[in-house]
Formats: C-alpha cells, sequence, structure tokens
C-alpha cells in the first residue's frame, strides 16, 4: 500500500480518501530511483506525449503504472516569464486554464485504475473545470459541487462544456466540501479534491518544472495564493523530495498569501498553527473564497519545513496587483495576483517565483467591472465620433 496517515501513521487502501482517524492521507514514495536531471532535461526536448507533460515527466516520482495508462492531454509545461526582476509561473497555460490540471491527471488516472464510473468534487470553479474536462477524455461521469452564484463566469462556462452535471449548492464552499465528502461515503462516489492525495503527487511538478526552468538554481522565494491549502502543501514535499534526490542542495522559502477575508490559514500561522479555528470567508477572489481548508496540516508542515511565511492580502492589494499583472500583457485571475499584492507587502527580495494559478479569462466579470468609462466608450457608426473619442 502506498497511502499513509499523516496524523496517526496507519496505512490506508488506495481507494481512501480520509483515514478513519480522520487525518489526512499521503503518498508514501516507495524507493525511488530519482531520475538525473540529465534525464530530465532530455525528456523536456523529446516529442513523446508523456515528456511534454510537465508532470509525467517526472513521472517516477509522480505515480507508479504503466506508460499506457496514463491519461494526459498533456498538461504543465507552462512558461516562466520575467517582468522587472520578478518571475512568474503561469499555471494559466494549463488545458484548463489552471493548475489544477497538474493535479488532475493523476487523480483520473488513478480514479481509471480504481474502477470507478464517477468522479466529484466540491470546487470554486477551477477543480469542477478540470474534474469535468479529463472525466470526458477517460469516459467517467463527472460531478461538481459549487456554491451556487459564487463561481465565475468563465469556470462555469467551462464546467458545463465538457458535459459535467453541476450541484449549486446554496451555502459556500466549505459546505460544498462537507456535501461531497458525504456523498462519497453514501453513494461511493470517488473525490478528486485536492484531499485526494494522489492530487497532491501532480501538483508537485509545478515545483520541479520551475526548478527545471531556473536550470535547477533554486530561487530564494516560491509564492503561492492559499485558500484550500492543496498546492502550499504540494509545494512544500515537492521541495523536500527534490533535495532528496539531490536536485537542488538548498530550499527556497515558501510564502503562501491568503485574501484577508479568508485569511485561516495567516491568522493560524500567526498563532504559531494550533488546530484550525474555520471562519465565514469573504473575498472578490472567488477561487479562494474558503473558510475552513481541508489541507491545513499538511500546508502547516510545508510552511514549517521551508521555514516559510504566510501573509494576507486586501481585495483592493489584490486587484491593484492584478491590475499590473494584466497591464504587463500576462494576466491572471484575481486569486493568482495575491502573489504580486504579498511580494510586495512582504517586500520580498532575491529570486522570487510567483506562481500565477489562473488564466485571465476566468473571471471576466471582474475585469469588465473595473474597468474605468474612459476605456470602454461606446459610439455611433460615424468617423466624427471615432475622432470626437481619439482626438
Ligand atoms: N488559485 C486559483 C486560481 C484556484 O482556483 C485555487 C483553488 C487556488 C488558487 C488555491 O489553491 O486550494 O490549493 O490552496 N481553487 C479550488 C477550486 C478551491 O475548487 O478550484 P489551494
Amino acid at each position: 500500500m502506498t497511502l499513509w496517515c499523516i496524523r496517526c501513521g496507519r496505512e490506508a487502501e488506495d481507494s481512501a480518501i480520509r483515514c478513519e482517524c480522520g487525518g489526512l492521507l499521503e503518498v508514501r514514495p516507495g524507493r525511488i530511483a530519482y531520475p538525473a536531471l540529465s534525464v530530465l532535461d532530455a525528456r523536456r526536448s523529446s516529442r513523446r506525449p508523456i515528456d511534454q507533460s510537465g508532470v509525467w515527466r517526472f513521472r517516477e516520482c509522480v505515480m507508479d503504472i504503466d506508460e499506457s495508462r496514463i491519461i494526459t492531454h498533456p498538461e504543465g509545461a507552462t512558461r516562466l516569464y520575467e517582468r522587472d526582476g520578478v518571475f512568474f509561473k503561469h499555471e494559466g497555460e494549463n488545458p484548463t486554464g489552471s493548475f489544477k490540471d497538474r493535479g488532475m491527471t493523476v487523480a483520473i488516472t488513478h480514479a481509471v485504475r480504481l474502477g470507478a464510473r464517477a468522479v466529484a468534487c466540491a470546487s470554486t470553479g477551477n477543480t469542477s473545470a478540470s474534474l469535468a474536462a479529463y472525466a470526458a477524455q477517460a469516459g467517467l461521469r463527472a460531478i461538481v459541487f459549487v456554491p451556487a452564484g459564487k463561481i465565475a463566469a468563465g469556470k462555469l462556462a467551462q464546467t458545463l462544456a465538457y458535459g459535467a452535471l453541476v450541484l449549486q449548492v446554496r451555502g459556500d464552499f466549505d459546505d460544498a466540501m462537507r456535501l461531497v465528502l458525504e456523498s462519497s461515503q453514501r453513494l461511493g462516489i470517488y473525490v478528486v479534491n485536492s484531499i485526494n492525495p494522489f492530487r497532491i503527487e501532480g501538483q508537485k511538478t509545478i515545483v520541479w518544472e520551475l526548478l527545471q526552468d531556473l536550470d535547477w538554481n533554486p530561487p530564494d522565494w516560491i509564492v503561492v495564493p492559499a485558500g484550500n491549502l492543496g498546492n502550499t502543501s504540494a509545494f512544500g514535499k515537492a521541495l523536500v523530495e527534490a533535495r532528496q534526490a539531490g536536485w537542488i542542495d538548498r530550499l527556497p522559502r515558501i510564502a503562501a498569501i491568503q485574501a484577508h477575508g479568508a485569511n485561516p490559514f495567516y491568522r493560524a500561522y500567526r498563532e504559531n498553527f494550533p488546530p484550525l479555528r474555520a471562519i465565514d470567508a469573504e473575498t472578490v477572489a472567488t477561487a479562494i473564497r474558503i473558510g475552513n481548508p481541508v489541507s491545513y496540516e499538511k500546508a502547516a508542515a510545508a510552511i514549517r519545513a521551508t521555514n516559510g511565511v504566510v501573509e494576507e492580502v486586501t481585495d483592493e492589494e489584490l486587484m491593484a496587483a492584478k491590475r499590473d499583472i494584466d497591464r504587463m500583457g500576462i494576466g491572471c485571475e484575481p486569486a493568482s495576483a495575491t502573489t504580486l499584492a504579498g511580494v510586495r507587502k512582504l517586500g520580498l527580495r532575491g529570486r522570487v517565483v510567483c506562481v500565477l494559478t489562473g488564466h485571465v479569462l476566468k473571471d471576466p466579470d471582474a475585469i469588465i467591472k473595473n474597468a474605468s468609462p474612459e476605456q470602454i466608450v461606446e459610439i455611433d457608426a460615424n468617423i466624427g465620433e471615432v475622432e470626437r473619442v481619439l482626438l
């Protein structure tokens, strides 16, 4: 068995989502022969789809499975931009426009291996879009639980387009999360939220790929938005494993950034990580409007292991940072911009990588609502009108 509980240490079945004690499960690596950097670098220029996937390029350290059974778009292989001395790893360039695809390729591959017929998640929108796309590819039924009226238009549209059944829960994300876990117990549906340990295995590759982008010369900081805390957890595991593998000789520090109105992790950090106290969450960054993050314990361990920090930023600060990222010609959704806002608030120096988690078109309303009247002008169809506006 490959799963073990981080709380009580017991082993669990490969189909389990949580330990009987309620603790989070983690994939325990067997005795991995870590690939050499020369092997990883050669795969990067290979034409085989499995090598072109920024997830499966690292396959020995992601999942032990026959290559022919992998369900891949392929995903990952996103760009690393440098602008004004800061690096941006743009996970919005994944096939469904968010980093979720990196975990989903692994979780859906595993779901098929288990013989699951239906997969489900609770979501603020990106996980649901990703699940819907990968379930469609694998021929599985997709069921998503979203907070009614609280997910961005691009995400809802995508989820519907790929064919998932959308259950709009009258409540918030935390209600949807509770409901999906309850449904999975009663109805035997396989849950692929980031509480699923195989999701985390895929999301580790965000960090490995950005290290490879930097020629294995680790940055000082990796800055990540923090919501349900799957990514923060995955980043910690990735960094520890990269050092074990000998790919890097020192650990970058993780800076996890929350929105002020959805900041249970930040509050816990300030008190040296006591048992989590859930809050009622509210923020314009709907992706991270989460008050009771499921991966809290793993994420706290990740911050400790990397001598990391947790910061909060206001909605005004994150929207100002989003505008700047957008105006660089890069663009991202609001939650992703917490990273640059956090860099500014923390005054981070040195080599800093911000992970942009979602594409600019995920949340069109956040852009259109904030456009100034000088930028979007309605005119009659004659040249006089054009001159009136331009001259
Ligand atoms: N950024 C974006 C764009 C997200 O969609 C999410 C999470 C996060 C950051 C936070 O990552 O949960 O690993 O701490 N979105 C989930 C969803 C909750 O349902 O799509 P996290």
